[in-house]
C-alpha cells in the first residue's frame, strides 16, 4: 500500500467504496474487501450500509487504528445540532468513537457554509473524527469553505476518471495542503472500452481498471475509491502496486478528459468549474 500524509494521518491512496452496497451484498464485499488487503473504506449516511460496515469492521480482528474510515454528513443534517447528532448516530451504527475522516457529502446553501463547517469543526474538537473535509465542492465553494474555517479542512471528495478533468480542483487543493479523493474512479464502468487505456493496459500486461487507478494513486495527492461487488474486481482493483506508468503514459490518460465526461450531476448539485 501507498499512503499520503496529511499532518500525522497516514491514509492508504487505495480506498473501498461502497455506495449502492447494502445488506448481506455490503457485507460480502466489505469482508471481502478487508480480507484482500483494503484498509481504507468510503460510506456515508445516505449510503444505508454504516451499519453492516460496522458490524463487519468490529467483527474482523483488524485494530480500529489500522483502518481508515470515511463517512459523510447527508444534506438533511446541515443544521448546528443536527449535523452533531447525525454522527453519533452513524458512529452508533459504525459502532466505533470516531471515524478519521467526516466530509459534507454536497454543497447546499440552504444551512450557511458558516454552520455546517463550525458544526462539523465541533465534531472534530470533540475527538470524534480525526479529518475533516468536504465533498462535490467547486473552487469557488472550497475558497469560501476554507476562509471561513481556515486550515483543518484537508480533503475535497469529487469525481475524477480519465474522462473528467479535475485540474481547477486539483490545483486549489495542491495550493492549500489538501488531498483530493476520486469518486466513480472506474467512470462507473463506463470507459472499459477506450482504445487508448486499452493499449495501455496491453503495454503493462494490467486491466484497464488497473492502469485507470494507478494513473490516480501517480498524482501523489490523490486517493482513489472504487467500489465493487464481485471478488474477482475486488482483488484486481487492488493490484496495483506492483508497475509504475511512464510520463508519456500519464499524459495520455490526462488527454482522455472530455467536456461532458461528467456522470454524477444531480439537479440540485453546484454549477461545476469548466475543466476540459
Ligand atoms: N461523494 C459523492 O458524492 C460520491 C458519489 C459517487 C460515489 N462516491 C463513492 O465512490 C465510490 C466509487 O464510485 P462508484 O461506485 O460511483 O463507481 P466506480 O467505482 O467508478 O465503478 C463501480 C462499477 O465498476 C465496476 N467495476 C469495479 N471494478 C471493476 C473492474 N476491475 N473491472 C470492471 N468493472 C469493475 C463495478 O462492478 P461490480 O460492483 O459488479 O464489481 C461497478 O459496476 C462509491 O462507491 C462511493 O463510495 C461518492
Amino acid at each position: 500500500m501507498e499512503y499520503i500524509l496529511s499532518g500525522s494521518v497516514k491514509i492508504p491512496v487505495l480506498g473501498f467504496g461502497t455506495w449502492k452496497l447494502t445488506g448481506a451484498a455490503c457485507v460480502r464485499a466489505t469482508e471481502q474487501a478487508l480480507e484482500t488487503g483494503y484498509r481504507h473504506i468510503d460510506t456515508a449516511q445516505i449510503y444505508e450500509n454504516e451499519t453492516e460496515i460496522g458490524t463487519v469492521l468490529s467483527g474482523s480482528g483488524i485494530a480500529r487504528a489500522d483502518i481508515f474510515l470515511t463517512t459523510k454528513v447527508w444534506t438533511e443534517n446541515l443544521k448546528d445540532g443536527a449535523l452533531q447528532r447525525s454522527v453519533d448516530e452513524s458512529l452508533k451504527k459504525l459502532k466505533t468513537d470516531y471515524v478519521d475522516l467526516l466530509l459534507i457529502h454536497w454543497p447546499m446553501t440552504d444551512v450557511p457554509f458558516a454552520e455546517q463547517l463550525q458544526a462539523l469543526k465541533s465534531v472534530q474538537d470533540a475527538g470524534k473524527t480525526r479529518l475533516i473535509g468536504v465533498s462535490n465542492f467547486t473552487v469557488a465553494q472550497l475558497r469560501e469553505a476554507v476562509e471561513i474555517i481556515g486550515a483543518p479542512l484537508v480533503n475535497n471528495q469529487v469525481e475524477y476518471h480519465p474522462y473528467l478533468s479535475q485540474k481547477p480542483v486539483l490545483d486549489f487543493t495542491r495550493s492549500h495542503d489538501m488531498f483530493l479523493t476520486a469518486y466513480s474512479p472506474l467512470a462507473r464502468g463506463k470507459i472499459m472500452d477506450d482504445p487508448t487505456l486499452d493499449a495501455l493496459a496491453k503495454k503493462h500486461g494490467k486491466s484497464i481498471s488497473q492502469i485507470i487507478l494507478r494513473w490516480l494513486l501517480q498524482h501523489g495527492d490523490v486517493a482513489a475509491i472504487p467500489k465493487a461487488a464481485s471478488v474477482a474486481h475486488i482483488k484486481s482493483n487492488f493490484d496495483i502496486f506492483d508497475f509504475v506508468l511512464s510520463h508519456e503514459d500519464v499524459a495520455a490518460i490526462h488527454a482522455l478528459a472530455r467536456p461532458d465526461g461528467r456522470l454524477i450531476n444531480p439537479a440540485w448539485g453546484p454549477v461545476w468549474d469548466k475543466s476540459a
